[in-house]
């Protein structure tokens, strides 16, 4: 039986073991799915169990997407631009890294029909998985990238890698067609990003990289004030549709289920 696996830390939270094992059933394949919680100290043991093949394919998720790249063999062209892993996979006995956050994005935007072409972006937060997000942004052709992180300087260390953004000071709202929510402030149901969004004319577009909870206060307080909303839902599962379709070497269905697995 094959084995895959999600890291991070924490990760107890992590819905891919439910996504994948469903689409493991689904497809007849002899596998399981599970999630492990490490230590930056235990990617070199990841790494052997992965060439033992005692693992045959990893999810990646915070910390780790950037420290995992130096035990690779190869990267894709979106990690290599990202410094960013999301799935690695074992192939003609090497340790391959790619990032599916980039397309799993994108693929989000185009199902809900937001076309990103000349539109203003502010991004808060500089985390784990603010640079696929930007380099998906730059290949939807927006017209400008704006960064604000509560650490400034952890925003200004991307401006080296995408030249092409601006870094805000924490608290400040500059206009904006889109905003997307990429802190960690919402994972608790309680949390409230402190930025002040009244003077906003209405009908913006927020997103929430946050899947789960659902409708975070972020989404909520923008609703209230009129504009469109979205949840990270649909970019968890195409992030985890693509990987899925490196280790098999098919696209898996996206059927009703997989949308209420995640409700
Ligand atoms: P990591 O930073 O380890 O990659 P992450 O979950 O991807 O982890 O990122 C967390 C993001 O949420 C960071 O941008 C963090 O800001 P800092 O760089 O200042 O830590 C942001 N964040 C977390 N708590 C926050 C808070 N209370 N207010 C604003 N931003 C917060």
């Amino acid at each position: 039986m094959k084995k895959y696996l999600v890291i991070g830390n924490p990760i107890e939270h992590s819905l891919s073991p439910q996504l994948h094992n469903y689409w493991f059933k689904k497809n007849n394949i002899d596998a399981i799915y599970d999630k492990e919680k490490l230590k930056i100290d235990d990617l070199e043991n990841l790494i052997l169990r992965i060439k033992e093949k005692k693992i045959n394919g990893v999810n990646v998720t915070v910390p780790f997407k950037n420290e995992i790249i130096s035990y690779m063999d190869e990267l894709s062209f979106g990690s290599k631009n990202t410094m960013s892993i999301n799935t690695i996979y074992f192939k003609n006995e090497k340790v391959i890294g790619h990032n599916t956050d980039i397309d799993g994005f994108k693929f989000a935007m185009n199902d809900i029909e937001f076309d990103l072409e000349n539109k203003k972006i502010l991004i808060l937060g500089a985390g784990g998985v603010v640079p696929s997000i930007i380099f998906a942004l730059n290949k939807m052709k927006v017209s400008k990238i704006i960064l604000s992180n509560r650490t400034k300087n952890k925003a200004e260390k991307l401006v080296d890698m995408f030249k092409n953004i601006t870094v805000v000071d924490w608290g400040e709202v500059p206009d904006f067609d889109m905003i997307i929510n990429a802190t960690s402030v919402g994972l608790n149901k309680n949390d409230v990003i402190n930025l002040n969004f009244s003077k906003l004319e209405r009908g913006k577009f927020f997103y929430d990289v946050i899947y789960s909870p659902k409708e975070t206060n972020f989404l909520k307080n923008a609703k209230r004030l009129g504009h469109n909303t979205e949840n990270g839902k649909k970019m968890f599962i195409y992030q985890a549709a693509a990987a899925f379709k490196l280790w098999h070497g098919f696209e898996p269905k996206i059927d009703n289920n997989i949308l209420k697995l995640l409700d």
